[in-house]
């Protein structure tokens, strides 16, 4: 709730919070199974939404500032917490419409199930799986009032960097669309309007307002838009246009991709929606075929209307941007007439369905001399280090962050699953929330642990305290109220910054336990006298704060006590996280803080050591050749520690594979060590590895990977056979057999890769994910696996002809377990057209 709630006061900064009005009666839904019409592929020219008589009607009655009300978002007078909203016209029977974020579950104040990241989805392979993601977030977002949801992200997983990959699925343009597809399905099957974000190349967060995106034509149809164009076909309602620009135009105002590309080319017959603060004008936004601005009306409010009345926006220009968003709506029974009751939440059925993601989509990376699964010994006697595995680590910062029902500590369910007859352990490791300050170490001595300060009052202390050794401090604030002013030597340790990079400042570990609002600064102190004021207002509402510290003592003895812990179980878990947030970028791919080193010294004592990661991204492991285990848990959602459990415990086999490739090293990426490429040089970035995104570049490279794309180790082991390729339909049919030839009843991801055509003189990749198999077979069990590779993946885009040509004559097949482990290989011819 505080989240959500200081959320809202960060887009209030902004000048514009999303309104309501209280008529959650008249708001109509769809009869559940009854989804809404696909995307009409009978929409006229440029993406004139084919009229219907009641929208031709209601534009007839509407007032030019009632038409442009409807074209941005407004104050909520009854907010729930949600990102935007748009009043109605009442008069007319118009209902509000309100927006809520997002991909990892729906964000309003309330509680709702924070599910797995998207990228933990991802990994499952899984299309259905996608598709009732998207049921869970449809039905929740009705019950929770909301009629827009603003997901699913489906830009690509360009770099590791990048701060918001958690909340996407995959470096892979062809998997990416498939699930993009189902999930969009899946949201609008509930009668909730989906909407495809962020359109488009908003691959980074670094300069992610203003960055100019310089991508060729092949580039950015053969990789970025691949998603978007599948959400199209799958009828998504909104598509959300990126901040930053594209080939020198604001991707908000850019005629080529929203005109021509986006409705043009594809048919979109949906309403173009802003992201939040990402309009920059009036009439070259709206002339581009921006429809809506977000989140507020700067630029679509008085000055739309005054550009209509001085003739540089034609009227046919907005009732076009008006009937676009009413056709969307009414196509989800919105403007019916008897709207149909919202549903309830079901909080237990979406408990359930976050654990079975979270399960299916866990990757586990490593696992030598069966470390996993814990059984016998290794499963009763464990020691469980690290605070997130005393504090659960449910999900990403930023918008995509959900209030969850309830989240269990990880030790808790592993506790749970060891019985009664175990030892199970819990230690910090690594200190994240500080310990208080020695009142005596202060000059005049002071207590900074959980101090009140009444509303209207303030407390002060100004003092000393004196240091015998050079010493790293980490000086933690917590509080609730207002952000007690802390200067250390004179520095202002914890200033307040303005409007949105105040709130994504905090990551995820930016609340304790106890709800308390975390901020955190670390800085080398020397020997000698330091000065310390503190100075804490009441404000309205009155303050609560403590400061506390780390040293590098502290540190040290925190990771003493990891190791003796260690020494003492017969297995380890090993909880390592990283804290990423929309709104920046990662600085580094090593874990965070101390990790590394507590990951060092423990299994330096006991080398069966799972490291369980709860990370967004790729993440660089030096430390890995002397771990047991490595599980790959992404942000697990709520019910991330039960599902970490049943995949320890080897109750479920892991079922996921990596969407991404995960580098040696920083440099060895494919933007890696090319600042043009990332982050940009003077405001622009050139997307020079082509068509060559994640695991394509890899390989057209010869760079060996840490894990490669698709990788995922099973509890049991699998062979593959018999590989058949046939050309058939005009594209390949591909036909093998994957074999489980171990003791377990497992889960396989198989996966067919394909090589490029002679035939066509274009750029190609070494190998495209051209399909995939998610497979659950007993021991010893066999399946015959078909793959049909369809013509756009056996095709290139000609930048000549601006349209796909089929790569014909041979072409290479191959079938395996990774991009990298591919050991069935065979030719087919495929026809010129
Ligand atoms: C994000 C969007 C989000 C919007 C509304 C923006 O900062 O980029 O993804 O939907 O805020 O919360």
């Amino acid at each position: 709730m505080s989240e959500a709630v200081s959320r809202r006061s960060a887009v209030r900064l902004l000048g514009a919070l999303g309104a309501t009005l209280a008529t959650a009666g008249c708001v109509a839904a769809v009869p559940p199974g009854a989804a809404p019409r696909k995307a009409s592929p009978a929409a006229g020219p440029a993406g004139q939404p084919a009229g219907t008589a009641r929208i031709d009607a209601l534009l007839g009655r509407l007032t030019l500032d009632e038409k442009t009300a409807l074209l941005h978002g407004a104050p909520d007078p009854a907010p729930l917490g949600q990102a935007g909203h748009v009043p109605g016209v009442p008069r007319l029977g118009v209902p509000a419409l309100r927006l809520a974020d997002g991909p990892a579950g729906v964000r309003v104040a309330a509680r709702a199930t924070a599910l797995p990241a998207p990228v933990l989805l991802a990994s499952a392979f899984d299309p259905a799986l996608a598709r009732e993601y998207g049921r869970v977030l449809g039905r929740e977002g009705r019950a929770l009032g909301q009629d827009v949801l603003l997901a699913p992200m489906v830009n690509l997983i360009r770099t590791p960097f990048a701060g918001r990959n958690f909340e996407t699925f995959a470096e892979d343009p062809r998997l990416t669309a498939d699930l993009v597809a189902e999930l969009v399905r899946g949201i609008q099957d509930e009668g909730m309007i989906a909407t495809v974000k962020h359109f488009a190349l908003n691959n980074q967060e670094r300069g992610r307002d203003t960055i100019d995106v310089v991508v060729s034509e092949q580039t950015l149809h053969e990789t970025e838009l691949r998603g978007f164009e599948a959400a199209v076909a799958a009828g998504v309602g909104a598509v959300m246009g990126a901040y930053n620009k594209v080939n020198g135009t604001y991707a908000c105002e850019n005629k080529a991709l929203l005109d021509e590309l986006l409705r043009g080319r594809w048919g979109f017959d949906g309403w173009v929606v802003s992201d939040w603060g990402a309009t920059h004008g009036t009439v070259a936004s709206v002339n581009a075929g921006l429809d809506m601005e977000m989140p507020g009306g700067t630029h679509y409010g008085a000055p739309l209307r005054e550009a209509v009345r001085g003739g540089s926006v034609s009227q046919d220009t907005v009732d076009l941007a008006v009937r676009r968003i009413l056709t969307t709506m009414d196509r989800f029974g919105l403007l019916a007439e008897h709207p149909v009751a919202r549903p309830t939440r079901d909080a237990s059925a979406g408990a359930r369905f976050a654990r079975k993601v979270a399960t299916a989509g866990a990757v586990l990376l490593r696992n030598e001399h069966g470390t996993l699964p814990l059984t016998g010994a290794a499963a009763r006697s464990i020691a469980v280090i690290g605070p997130t595995g005393q504090v659960p680590f449910v999900g990403g910062g930023g918008s995509a962050h959900v209030v969850p029902d309830a989240a269990e500590a990880p030790l808790t369910a592993i506790k749970r699953r060891a019985g009664n007859g175990a030892s199970v352990r819990h230690v910090l490791g690594e200190d994240v929330y500080g310990r208080a300050l020695p009142p005596t170490l202060l000059t005049p001595p002071a207590d900074l642990d959980d101090r009140s300060v009444d509303a209207g009052r303030r407390w002060s202390h100004e003092g000393t305290f004196t240091l015998a050794a050079d010493d790293e401090w980490t000086l933690i604030v917590h509080y609730a109220g207002k952000r007690p002013v802390v200067r250390l030597d004179g520095e202002d340790l914890f200033p307040v910054r303005q409007g949105v990079a105040e709130y994504f400042a905090g990551g995820l570990l930016g609340a304790a336990p106890d709800g308390l609002t975390v901020r955190r600064h670390t800085r080398a102190l020397k020997a000698g006298v330091h000065r310390l004021a503190v100075t804490a207002d009441g404000g309205d509402k009155g303050l609560r704060f403590r400061l506390r510290h780390i040293t590098r003592a502290g540190r040290a003895a925190d990771v003493a006590e990891a190791v003796k812990a260690a020494e003492e179980a017969h297995s380890v878990v090993l909880f390592a996280y990283e804290d990423a947030t929309e709104g920046r970028d990662r600085t580094s791919l090593a874990l965070p803080g101390g990790q590394a080193a507590l990951i060092e010294a423990v299994t330096a004592v006991n080398p069966r050591t799972t490291v369980v990661l709860n990370t967004s991204s790729s993440t660089t492991m030096p430390w890995l050749a002397r771990t047991g285990a490595v599980l790959q848990m992404y942000y697990p959602g709520q019910e991330g520690a039960g599902a970490t459990a049943d995949l320890l415990f080897g109750d479920v086999d892991p079922g996921g594979r990596l969407t991404q490739t995960f580098p040696v090293e920083e440099r060895a990426t494919p933007v890696g060590g090319d600042p043009q490429r990332y982050p940009g040089v003077g405001g622009r970035q050139e997307y020079t590895e082509g068509v060559h995104v994640g695991h394509r570049w890899y390989d057209a490279q010869k760079v060996e990977p840490l894990f490669p794309f698709g990788h995922g180790l099973s509890y049991t082991t699998w062979a593959y056979e018999k590989l058949a390729v046939r050309a058939e339909r005009g594209g390949l049919r591909v036909e093998f057999t994957v074999r489980n030839t171990g003791p377990r009843k497992g889960v396989e991801v198989a996966q067919v890769y394909l090589g490029p055509a002679g035939s066509l003189r274009l750029d190609q990749p070494v190998r495209v994910l051209a399909g995939y198999r998610r497979l659950t077979l007993a021991p010893g069990q066999a399946q015959r696996v078909t793959v049909d590779i369809d013509a756009r993946t056996l095709s290139s885009w000609d930048p000549d002809q601006h349209t796909w040509v089929v790569g014909s004559g041979p072409r290479e097949v191959f079938a395996g377990r990774s991009s990298r482990e591919l050991p069935l290989r065979a030719r087919a011819v495929v026809a010129s057209r």
